[in-house]
């Protein structure tokens, strides 16, 4: 990957993250079978970088801050079991050809924006604080040498 600081490559993710679900949204009820596309990229992706977080960046912020057991991070997983509970319930959804999940689609947005407004403001930048260069770096390497079957099993979601 880059050198890039670990709060500027989780932003970006974010954000295109969010254009891939915009893009479902718009598709949904003109042309399903794009919408279906957008959204497998989105949940595909969302898991992925639940996962970067989870087994990556998480363990090493604990480690080097000390804080684990009540900290932030420990929010952060349980709003995505959360967010994964939403993106399970939508994918039924798109599975079935129904593109009536607007109530879902509304409850996965707003968990998503609070929750990626707290990484951006706050545990990114803390994250980023912590870490070495060296560490960034093997962080990375570690983010690409997780196997794709580890995406596709996250959330409690278990379908491919
Ligand atoms: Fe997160
Ligand atoms: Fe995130």
């Amino acid at each position: 990957m880059s050198d890039a600081k670990i709060s500027v490559t989780f932003e970006q993710d974010h954000d295109r993250l969010d254009a891939l679900f915009t893009s479902f949204q718009e598709q949904k009820r003109r042309d399903f079978a794009k919408a279906t596309e957008a959204f497998l990229a989105f949940k595909f992706g969302l898991q992925r970088h639940i996962v970067w977080e989870e087994e990556i960046l998480f363990p090493k912020w604990e480690e080097n801050s000390g804080m684990a057991e009540g900290g932030p991070t420990q929010v952060m997983r349980t709003e995505h079991r959360l967010i994964g509970d939403c993106l399970k319930a939508i994918h039924r959804n798109v599975q079935a050809g129904n593109p009536d999940s607007d109530k879902d689609e509304q409850q996965l947005l707003a968990l998503l924006k609070s929750h990626n407004m707290k990484e951006e403001r706050i545990l990114y930048p803390s994250i980023d604080q912590v870490i070495s260069d060296e560490e960034r770096a093997a962080m990375y390497q570690a983010m690409k040498e997780i196997p794709e079957e580890r995406y596709r099993a996250c959330c409690g979601s278990e379908d491919p």
